[in-house]
């Protein structure tokens, strides 16, 4: 495992977007996942950037979305795809990049998703963030290493965690996520871990050990795992 601790949101940014653009440049068909969440916004502002002077090119990736709501009200406002083209635009979405959404229509046949997964070759490049409970994508505690993609009961600290103060009426239950089978075969993994109340999740990562009850300690045996976090998490 490289564990690369960073100072702050913006060391983060910088350090993931290298990585991005080094694996993008070295094999520019490859298939990667997007993630959500505050974590990578920063990466994706950089990636935006490096497009632009022409450092990166994703016109022959395929990009997978890592998950997306179910039942959210409202919907698409406030939705994973709805992020992904805030913040990543026509960099994913152009005619030339294969991006691969999850729809809460997925929810009625997820191996629809997998078999996508499967025509690109698996994933090259699995970026994800972590939640505080030590989801990655929504796979949640109890998750397993067998898992595709499927439909999840969101658990009630995500909740909390992505819709704080929102009345339940106007919450999700439920997700659908590419499982940690496909996460745990990507040929390299690019953990990234930010914010308030990972402490614990970073510790167990840097230290390499596996927990059932934390999703993102289910990639510490993998054998090219970058993870990248912000050094106040970082046990000393
Ligand atoms: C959501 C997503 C995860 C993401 C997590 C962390 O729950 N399903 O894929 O990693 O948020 O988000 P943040 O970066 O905002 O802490």
């Amino acid at each position: 495992m490289r564990f690369l601790a960073v100072d702050d949101a913006a060391s983060l940014a910088d350090t993931a977007a290298r990585l991005v653009v080094e694996r993008v440049t070295a094999h520019p068909t490859l298939a990667l996942t997007v993630p959500t969440g505050a974590t990578p916004r920063g990466l994706y502002q950089r990636l935006l950037a490096a497009r632009a002077v022409g450092a990166l090119d994703l016109s022959g990736a395929s990009l997978f979305m890592l998950d997306e709501y179910v039942d959210l009200p409202g919907y698409p406002a406030g939705s994973f795809v709805a992020y992904l083209r805030e913040h990543l635009g026509d960099l994913a979405f152009n005619s030339s990049t294969a991006t691969h959404l999850l729809t809460p229509e997925s929810a009625y046949d997820p191996t629809a998703y997998d078999r996508l997964l499967d025509e690109a070759g698996g994933l090259d490049l699995a970026i994800v963030g972590v939640g505080r409970n030590g989801h990655v994508g929504f796979n949640e505690p109890g998750a397993t290493d067998d898992q595709r993609t499927r439909v999840v009961t969101l658990a009630q600290a995500t909740l909390e965690a992505n819709f704080p103060g929102r009345p339940a009426a106007s919450r999700p239950t439920r997700a659908v996520t590419v499982g940690l089978a496909d996460l745990r075969c990507a040929r390299s993994v690019l953990v990234l871990a930010a914010g308030e109340g990972k402490g614990e999740v970073v510790r167990h990562l840097a230290e390499g050990r596996r927990l059932e009850d934390v999703p993102a300690t289910h990639l510490v045996d993998h054998p090219d795992l970058m993870v990248v976090a912000e050094a106040a998490l970082v046990p000393t």
